[in-house]
């Protein structure tokens, strides 16, 4: 079985994290968060992926090399100028190795899902479709486009973003396509796969399945969303190989952590991370070689690469990017984002703990 895992995207709403790692090489729980995604793959019986990369494509193989780590054979093709999601799938077409009627399994980059993948194919392959999507139903599905499906299961509409969508479903970034689907998508141009290609085969009247399954399924696409991925794996609230044993915190076993802070929450800090006495990192991302001062509260946060927080800071739903440095008192919160490099001085109003 093989899969197409597209990771070409910039990842903008994950900026500045995203300037210098790929949204899919951003740690979750010690490891790239893609690990998760591939070691999925792999439980499901696929054995070959091929990985559809445009920005900063060399971060991927230099990491993941052949695959075998992972015991899967890993190719790799790069879009030059990003093709889109059905272009990054058609782009990758001369690597597949199935025959025209075997289903493909397709992945966005950036889905943390615990859906049965290989229920979802024996859906496809039940429904004689040529693509079948998962779907899940969401309590909010404003803020996507939503997919109704008929009784048989057959989708009947992609409906665009709507205040009043017609069903809660919506698409998960899962897809089972027929090899032969994926040669019919125009080659060489932009092409999306949820704007132009799903909605002419609706219009050909060809057999789209939506597969259903309410799994835990989370877009990491934001700040919160990706600080909330690393922390259910880490508490084991999904599983993933990759993560050695669920616990209520990681930390790197080259970390420091004085026995007077605390690290709780589902938190994962890397490798030559200093955490001082008398602080707390609640839920968060604390990434390779970054300092936390004394009496600093880190709550549902991310700390790049190097970055220094003086003592007594306080973050809350705050990112702040590689190498950049928080003088003593700084208070974060409410999605602020220091960008990479830069310096702030000491806060000469400091908040007390319990203000
Ligand atoms: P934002 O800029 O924050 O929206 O993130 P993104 O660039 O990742 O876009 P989006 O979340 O819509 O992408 C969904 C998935 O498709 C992600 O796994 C992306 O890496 C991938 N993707 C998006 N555009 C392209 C592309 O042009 N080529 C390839 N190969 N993958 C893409």
């Amino acid at each position: 079985m093989e899969a197409i895992v597209l990771v070409g995207g910039q990842g903008t709403r994950l900026r500045p994290l995203t300037i210098s790692t790929p949204k899919p090489m951003l740690p979750a729980a010690g490891v790239p968060f893609l690990t998760h995604q591939l070691a999925r793959a792999r439980t499901a019986g696929i054995e070959h992926v091929v990985l559809a990369t445009s920005y900063r494509a060399e971060v991927f193989s230099e990491h993941f090399g052949d695959g075998s780590s992972l015991g899967l054979r890993i190719d790799y093709v790069t879009e030059t100028d990003p093709l889109g999601t059905g272009g990054g799938i058609r782009n990758v077409v001369d690597r597949l190795e199935s025959g025209p009627s075997d289903p493909i399994v397709v992945l966005n980059g950036d889905i943390l899902s615990g859906h049965d993948i290989p229920a979802q194919i024996a859906a496809h392959r039940a429904a004689g479709a040529v693509a079948t999507l998962h779907l899940v139903r969401v309590d909010d599905p404003s803020a996507f486009g939503s997919v109704p499906t008929d009784d048989r299961g057959r989708v009947t509409a992609f409906v665009e973003k709507s205040p009043e969508p017609v069903t809660n479903q919506v698409n998960a970034g899962c897809y089972v396509f027929d090899r032969a689907l994926i040669d019919t998508i125009p080659a060489g141009r932009v092409v999306s796969v949820e704007h132009e290609t799903f909605p002419a085969l609706l219009a050909a009247g060809a057999v789209v399945v939506g597969y259903v399954e309410d799994a835990y399924w989370l877009d990491v696409g934001t700040p919160a969303a990706y600080v909330r991925a690393s922390a259910d794996l880490v508490r084991g609230v999904v599983a993933s190989s990759a993560v050695e044993r669920p616990g209520d915190a990681w930390v790197s076993p080259s970390a420091r952590v004085v026995g007077a802070a605390r690290v709780s929450g589902g938190s994962a800090v890397g490798p030559d991370v200093a955490v001082e006495a008398g602080s707390t990192v609640d839920g968060s991302i604390v990434m390779d070689g970054a300092t936390v001062g004394s009496e600093v509260s880190v709550l549902r946060s991310v700390i790049g690469r190097g970055a220094e927080l003086g003592d007594g800071c306080r973050l809350v739903d705050a990112v702040v990017g590689d190498g950049a440095r928080l003088g003593a008192g700084n208070e974060l919160t409410s999605g602020a984002r220091v960008w990479p490099g830069v310096r702030l001085p000491d806060c000469a109003v400091r908040f007390s703990s319990d203000a």
